[in-house]
């Protein structure tokens, strides 16, 4: 498949994908949102594909928005229309059943951030910043930035960053919680697929069932988020991969889970 705007590799069950339109620090066009949603559908029905790691083309941007120079000729109802792909594409994106892995090596601003949002959790470069800074257009983030913020590091410190549109710092990031792990930036890459190639040989049911239950707790009251917990916990038992985790263990040798994603 040829794409223009992203890169698309796998390396030892990961697949890799670069956001590559480093004249403009990355930044998403329509194009590029239909492109990636073309790789989210690929990542999806590939069961060779375990993980994915998304980052940005260069050494300065992760991704640095929504495209600006598209704004001038959207009128309201286009407008509207993108940000609804935009929202699209990052919720086909966060509802794959396999882990998602943010590589943020430089700016994720706008609709970066909400990109990186999106994935299961960010690993940062010690040069990344972060930030929604539509507000300085006269504008609102339009990629769920709002909404995935304040639930990553709470109402009001979502709202400040959106209302003052400051950029923070990957040492920042890591604090608010915003950011998982943070690498220098010579080793970013290396790292993250590192830990992606870790997770690409776990048990394919239970890294599904913890996504499906972190995220879908966090939108319920604690006892319903516990009560999908224990039917997942159930439902893990009913796999060869649950068999063969705990006699490995009892065996002392490191298991061979074969469960698939697409089965
Ligand atoms: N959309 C379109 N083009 C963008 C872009 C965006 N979101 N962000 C950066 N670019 C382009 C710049 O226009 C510039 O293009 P040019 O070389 O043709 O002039 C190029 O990328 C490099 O950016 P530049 O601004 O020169 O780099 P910088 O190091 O001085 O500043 C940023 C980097 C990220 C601080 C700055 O580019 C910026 O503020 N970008 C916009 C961020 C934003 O508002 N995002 C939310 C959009 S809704």
């Amino acid at each position: 498949m040829a794409w223009e705007n992203i890169l698309f590799e796998v390396h030892d069950q990961v697949a890799l994908v670069t956001i590559n339109r480093p004249k403009s620090l990355n930044a998403l066009n329509p194009a590029t949102l239909e492109e990636l949603d073309e790789a989210v559908r690929r990542v999806r029905q590939d069961d060779a594909i375990r993980v994915l790691v998304l980052t940005g083309s260069g050494d300065k941007a992760f991704v640095a928005g929504a495209d600006i120079s598209e704004f001038p000729k959207m009128n309201p109802l286009q407008a509207r229309l993108f940000a609804q792909k935009g929202q699209d594409v990052f919720f086909g994106l966060e509802d794959l059943p396999k882990p998602v892995i943010a590589c943020v090596n430089g700016f994720a601003l706008g609709g970066g951030l909400e990109l990186a949002m999106s994935c299961d959790f960010i690993y940062a470069s010690e040069k990344a910043k972060f930030g929604q800074p539509e507000i300085n257009l006269g504008i609102l983030p339009g990629f769920g930035g709002t909404q995935r913020l304040a639930r990553l590091v709470g109402r009001a410190k979502a709202k400040e960053l959106c209302m003052s549109g400051e950029m923070i710092d990957a040492a920042t990031a890591l604090q608010l919680g915003l950011v998982a792990k943070v690498f220098p930036a010579e080793t970013l890459l290396e790292e993250t697929m590192k830990a992606a190639k870790v997770m690409a040989a776990k048990s394919a049911l239970a890294l599904r069932a913890i996504k499906t239950v972190v995220d879908r707790g966090m939108d319920a009251d604690l006892k319903t988020g516990c009560a999908l917990e224990v039917e997942a916990f159930g439902l893990c038992f009913a796999s060869e991969d649950a068999k063969e985790g705990a006699a490995a263990f009892l065996e002392k040798r490191k298991p061979h889970f074969k469960g698939s994603f697409t089965a």
